[in-house]
């Protein structure tokens, strides 16, 4: 099966992406034909760009290939190597009704929250929906808020088939139930935009810092304590097995232990648990030109399927005469 993703090159990564997205690209690598891309061009309908961008780009392909992307297993690029998505971009805007658009959730959000409406930003889902069906994959993983764009890719290729046969493969998303949303030190859906992130590769001071300031009820420490709304427990169970749960819940209804003991506990295991991609990290950190080189190598291989579709759109559409 054809899976594929796109990340967008944003600033540090936290255990929200990991688990909502990373983690189950990593995973889908084992069986299936992985598609990751860095999403460059997205990046910039939010106003990112410049010296910045080009950091941020490098950075996120380095934690990608240190959280266990593979080169050889999946093909990993950067979406502005393979430029014919512009040119399927603009094939599909003619597929694309302006209410389509209108009604995307993210772009009203985003506008909610006082961005700068632009073009870019407005046809994002347009551009989300040629990165996808350039490379015709079955599943496209996502997280909640990522679904309604994956809907209207599939309108827009519906549309297009309509007049020009079977052409375009119409993608399924996948969500997983259990990670479906990772609560942040608030409690609230943890995002870079609500500042509630728990970093995966920060050093070790910042890192307890943060998961000190993760809002637990007050109890006196001698009573038991509910573990099933607790946003410390929530969060660790991300990365324990299940007697590992069992044997916290049973720490939280025993009493004796304070909030304080559970975070210390949490800040260890997700200090450890990331500890073998920090160490990769530092090794690709040092090589950067392998990372380049990876980027190339997968431009490569994404390209030999993209060439031979946007030929096929291409003849049929009329574009190439
Ligand atoms: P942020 O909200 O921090 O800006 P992004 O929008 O860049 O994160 O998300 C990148 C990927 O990680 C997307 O697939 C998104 O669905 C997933 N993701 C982000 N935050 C979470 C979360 N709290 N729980 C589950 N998945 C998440
Ligand atoms: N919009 C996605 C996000 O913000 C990133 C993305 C761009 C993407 N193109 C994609 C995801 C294609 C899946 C498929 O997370």
């Amino acid at each position: 099966m054809r899976v594929l993703t796109g990340i967008q090159p944003s600033g540090d990564l936290h255990i929200g992406n990991y688990f909502g997205s990373i983690k189950q690209m990593v995973d889908a690598q084992k069986e299936n034909d992985t598609f990751a891309f860095i999403a460059n061009y997205h990046a910039m309908s939010s106003g990112n760009g410049g010296a910045e961008l080009a950091k941020l780009t490098m950075q996120t392909a380095t934690d990608f290939l240190s959280l266990g992307i593979e080169p050889q297993k999946s093909t990993f690029w950067v979406q502005s190597d393979v430029k014919e998505v512009l040119e399927l971009y603009w094939l599909l805007s003619a597929f694309t009704p302006m209410g389509l658009l209108e009604r995307a959730h993210s772009y009203k959000d985003k506008v909610a929250k006082g961005i700068h409406a632009n073009h870019a930003l407005f046809s994002y889902p347009v551009l989300m929906a040629a990165d996808i069906l350039l490379y015709s994959p079955d599943i496209i993983p996502v997280g909640k808020d990522q679904i309604q764009h994956v809907e209207i890719a599939r309108d827009i290729a519906i549309k297009f088939n309509n007049k020009y046969g079977d052409i375009l493969k119409i993608p399924a998303f996948k969500i997983e139930e259990h990670v479906a949303t990772v609560p942040g030190t608030d409690g609230q859906k943890m995002s870079k935009s609500y500042k509630n992130t728990v970093n995966i590769f920060g050093e070790e001071k910042k890192q307890l810092k943060t998961i000190k300031k993760i809002v637990t009820q007050n109890v006196p420490m001698e009573e038991p304590k509910e573990y099933e709304n607790c946003n410390v427990y929530n969060m660790a169970k991300l990365f324990l097995n299940e007697d590992e749960c069992k044997e916290l819940q049973e720490r939280y209804r025993r009493g004796g232990e304070g909030h304080g003991h559970f975070k210390l506990y949490l800040h260890d295991i997700i200090w450890e648990y990331f500890r073998p991609y920090r160490e990769k990290r530092e090794y690709y950190q040092a090589h950067q030109d392998e990372v380049r080189d990876i980027l190339e190598y997968g431009a490569t291989k994404a390209k030999n399927i993209a060439l031979p579709m946007i030929e096929k759109i291409r003849s049929i559409t009329g574009i190439r005469y």
